[in-house]
């Protein structure tokens, strides 16, 4: 049986003081433990250690939006994060291949192959974000392109590799536009994404946790929830208000 995960991702926004608020508020407003959910957020870099500190012993958990894809804990890099520190600070999860750091930070495929791999070498479980542009939506072929982003991913760690990481599916079209995919949509993807891994690996392909991300928000957190290969949400937006975020995770819960 799967757990539901639903991760945070705060993106480039925050401030000392605004997340010290945003947390109390998630701490006063979620249970005091989950036992059919998991919780993180992946605050920015300059943050971890803040929230780290204000989560302890708490059901949140820790990740980070991006790694280091060198094979190094510390060297001549300016500007970037090693696994090995993220470790350090009880990271459990990290983002790799988000459409924004694909988009804006010119990420290949090869490089989020080897952020996750750095992911792994160090224990955080790698949230592999893969996604479709409109176009590519609109132009029909959308399940080649997800399976393509995989599929190179894949060929690059090994299929076991899937036995410790999370997939996200994360239509570009949906990112921050009030768009949702319907349930319906994202299920679909959900259970080809869940097939494409059981061609290679049936257990694999059984526990794998498939996230949706998308303008993901109280009001259809349930509906998507409530489908079959859907096991949480990543979610930006909502995870910056506490009462939205808390409803999602109660809703997964
Ligand atoms: P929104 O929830 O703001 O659409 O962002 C989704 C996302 O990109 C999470 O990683």
């Amino acid at each position: 049986m799967r757990q539901n995960l639903v991760i945070g991702n705060w993106k480039m926004h925050g401030s000392r003081s605004g997340n010290e608020q945003l947390l109390a508020g998630l701490l006063e407003l979620l249970p005091s433990s989950l036992s059919n959910s998991v919780v993180a957020v992946c605050p920015p870099a300059l943050y971890i250690d803040a929230v780290k500190a204000q989560i302890a012993d708490s059901v949140i958990q820790l990740g980070a939006q991006n790694i280091c894809a060198e094979s190094v804990d510390q060297g001549a890099y300016t500007g970037e994060v090693s696994a090995k520190m993220l470790a350090e600070f009880d990271c459990k999860y990290v983002l790799v291949g988000h459409s924004e750091r694909r988009e804006y930070y010119v990420e290949s495929d090869a490089v989020v192959a080897n952020k996750f791999k750095q992911a792994q070498a160090q224990g955080l479980t790698p949230v592999l974000c893969i996604g479709e542009s409109l176009e590519q939506r609109e132009g029909g072929d959308y399940i080649a392109v997800l399976t393509a982003q995989l599929k190179a991913v894949i060929d690059a760690v090994g299929i076991a590799a899937f036995n410790y990481a999370v997939v996200a599916y994360e239509p570009i079209w949906a990112i921050g536009t009030g768009k949702t995919a319907s349930a319906e949509q994202a299920q679909d993807v959900h259970a080809a994404i869940r097939d494409l891994f059981s061609e290679h690996d049936a257990a694999i392909a059984e526990q794998l946790q498939v996230l949706y991300g998308g303008s993901v928000k109280a009001a259809n957190a349930a509906e998507l929830f409530a489908m079959e290969d859907i096991d949480g949400a990543l979610v930006g937006g909502a995870s910056l208000k506490a009462e939205e975020f808390s409803a999602i995770c109660n809703a997964a819960e």
